[in-house]
């Protein structure tokens, strides 16, 4: 390991931009079909592997959503979520504020308390285990209506105590955040934080939606933003969190290559970047290979890795003590012997 590479592994860091069904490895897909009886369209590890060469969000969709068919019982989305902790606290990930889409799973007839109790359980299994903090978001399809989405808010009802925001996600271009403006409003009215997908795929003026009708405190990806220089200083003037994903961004073609990723200008222009995983079992790495590819196409230094370790906690949803106590964590870590 170079002494970078080290320097990454143990830097304490949070993960804000987490698809919980996109954590759904290969091998858990097989085991957990055959534990339910779920047939599915390959016949080996190797093949679903090898399907996983996308030249959109949407050919990802299309596979992303068959795959999760496998996830039928409350232990299933444990299970999941066990795995998926497991591989953040092994590349020193200490907080995670994990998406799930409980649509994807009740539209196939799956009732809402499964999928939740099952994350839930996980949650404070992983807490115990690694002592590892999270919080769980839940997102709208944005390729559905808005009826559907204010259907998900109402059968989300008994566990708003326990969901701290809703987001938006899937295909995003044609589903502009307005579609959902009544939808956030309703979520903000009954204390729920706010995210959205927007400058993935999506124009500029998406990311305005995001901010002017969604109230949002936070911009997944966000990529896109640069292209439009007012809204980049809005961006920055706002201190808005951007829950940016390279290996995603890569995978999906929103970049044609790693070296060409817009990070490194993002920190460059004070806007306040993050790095995450986003899908980690379908674009090849969690966040800590995530840190380890743009570090080295970019030549990110480790002032640039404190800053953004730094901004995934002032940048979260946690209070401000804990953040604080992150914080001096990573400043002892960054003054240490590594
Ligand atoms: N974009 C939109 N929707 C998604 C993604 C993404 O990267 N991953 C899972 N759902
Ligand atoms: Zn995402």
């Amino acid at each position: 390991m170079t002494d970078t590479s080290a320097f990454i592994a143990g830097l304490p860091k949070a993960e804000l931009h987490l698809h919980i069904e996109g954590s759904l490895e290969p091998e858990l897909m097989f085991a957990l079909g055959r534990r339910n009886n779920v047939d599915l369209p390959f016949r080996s590890v190797e093949e679903v592997r090898a399907a996983y060469e996308f030249s959109n969000l949407q050919d990802f969709l299309d596979i992303y959503y068959q795959g999760a068919a496998v996830l039928q019982t409350e232990q299933d989305f444990h299970d999941l979520a066990m795995a998926y902790f497991d591989r953040l606290a092994a590349d020193g990930g200490v907080h995670a504020e994990i998406f799930f889409d409980p649509q994807t799973h009740t539209d196939r007839g799956l009732p809402f308390s499964v999928a939740i109790e099952g994350l839930l359980s996980g949650m404070r299994a992983a807490e115990a285990r690694h002592g590892l903090t999270s919080k769980l978001i839940m997102c709208f399809l944005r390729h559905l209506d808005e009826d559907a989405a204010f259907n998900t808010l109402r059968a989300a009802e008994p566990w708003l105590d326990r969901i701290t925001g809703v987001g938006l996600d899937s295909s995003e271009v044609g589903h502009p955040p307005s579609k959902f403006e009544k939808v956030f409003k309703a979520a903000g009215e009954r204390g729920l934080l706010r995210v959205a997908h927007a400058g993935e795929e999506g124009p500029p003026a998406y990311v305005w939606e995001a901010l002017d009708l969604l109230h949002v405190d936070r911009i997944d990806h966000g990529n896109r933003s640069l292209e439009d220089e007012a809204l980049t200083a809005r961006l920055v003037a706002q201190e808005m969190t951007l829950t940016v994903c390279p290996l995603s961004n890569h995978k999906l073609c929103v970049v044609d290559d790693l070296t060409r990723h817009p990070l490194k200008r993002m920190l460059d222009l004070g806007l306040k970047a993050t790095i995450n995983s986003d899908d980690p079992a379908y674009f090849g790495g969690y966040i800590g290979a995530n840190y380890q590819a743009v570090t080295q196409s970019l030549g990110l230094t480790r002032a640039d890795l404190v800053t953004l370790a730094r901004n995934s906690f002032t940048g979260s949803f946690l209070d401000e003590e804990r953040v604080a106590l992150h914080l001096q964590a990573i400043d002892a870590y960054a003054a240490g012997p590594v």
